[in-house]
């Protein structure tokens, strides 16, 4: 039984219902609380996801408010305005900046003192905005950060070499967005370097058409069907599930650095364990000189951006 099962959920559209509607089927948490500023779609939802409970091992899903915070273990936000088609994260900085801070705030004002697991964009900068609002630890205030890119990433090579995703390991590291970039020295496919599954003279190319379709997933499934949200909410499942069984899995995600990878004062998409005290810990992969560059450049924009809002 594991100790950690109350989840409240704020922001029940695409993403957050099917985050609630995957949590149910898949029975991660006793129980998952919705807050929506539209509370009557949170009493609709909350009703129709509890006419699958009969097939359901998740316990009990209710219309929630923010006094409900108090005794939830982890909350996890999806409030904000999604991706326009063409439209990069970093555009929804200035408003979702301003939803995030009010509802830091009501969250901070329930007494709440578990974990906060975000996924709303731009998601490393609303991370560390959550993180210096709130004061909370920074092992307990989590990015889903480049969780869902890593995952894209294992997808599209088992896809490209018909093996099964499972068998494929690595990261997407840095912003989750157009600077992010694959770690290839840590990319595996059965334990075996994906270098080492090319050949030579096809190498670059490849490995640059992969990583190219994964950064831009989301734009291309944006403009065929105006959002994305199962990907994110199956990567929120995940990691929530990590968190409440205490799993310590790994998972690319946006934590605050202090010092590790040469950073401070941002967070971003690094490899880290999770389980029941949110971030457990950072692993320091031993970056190529060209791959540390790339993260410094990608901490110099989300901390740049992230001034913007606080000037
Ligand atoms: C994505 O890449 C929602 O940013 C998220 O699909």
């Amino acid at each position: 039984m594991p100790k950690l099962a109350n989840i409240i959920l704020i922001g029940d559209g695409a993403i957050g219902s099917s985050f609630a509607f995957n949590c149910l089927t898949s029975g991660v948490g006793q129980s998952l609380g919705i807050i929506d500023i539209n509370m009557q779609r949170v009493q609709g939802d909350v009703e129709d996801l509890n006419d699958a409970l009969p097939y359901a091992a998740q316990k009990n899903i209710y219309a929630a408010n923010y006094h409900d915070c108090q005794y939830a273990d982890l909350i996890v936000i999806t409030a904000g305005i999604a991706q326009r088609p063409g439209q990069t994260r970093l555009e929804l900085l200035k408003k979702n900046a301003q939803i995030m801070t009010d509802i830091a705030n009501q969250i901070m004002a329930s007494g709440f003192h578990g974990i906060i697991l975000i996924a709303s964009n731009p998601v490393d900068i609303l991370t560390e905005l959550v993180l210096r609002i709130t004061g909370l630890p920074r092992n307990q205030v989590l990015g889903t950060g480049t969780a869902l890119d890593s995952a894209r990433l294992r997808s599209e090579i088992g896809q490209r070499f018909n093996i099964d995703a499972r068998a494929v390991h690595g990261y997407i590291l840095g912003e989750h967005g157009d600077s992010e970039f694959p770690a290839w020295d840590y990319t595996t496919i059965g334990g075996k370097p994906i270098q080492d599954w090319l050949p030579a003279e096809r190498e670059e190319e490849t490995l640059d058409e992969i990583a190219n379709t994964v950064k831009t997933a989301a734009y291309s499934i944006i403009d065929k069907k105006g959002a994305t949200f199962y990907g994110i909410a199956a990567s929120l499942t995940r990691i929530t599930a990590a968190i409440l069984g205490d799993e310590r899995s790994a998972f690319a995600m946006s934590v605050h650095l202090d010092g590790e990878y040469g950073l401070h004062d941002v967070s971003i998409g690094v490899p880290v364990i999770i389980g029941e005290t949110g971030m457990d810990r950072i692993i320091e992969l031993d970056l190529n000189k060209q791959d540390m560059q790339r993260l410094s450049d990608s901490a110099t924009i989300l901390k740049k951006n992230l001034q913007e809002v606080l000037d």
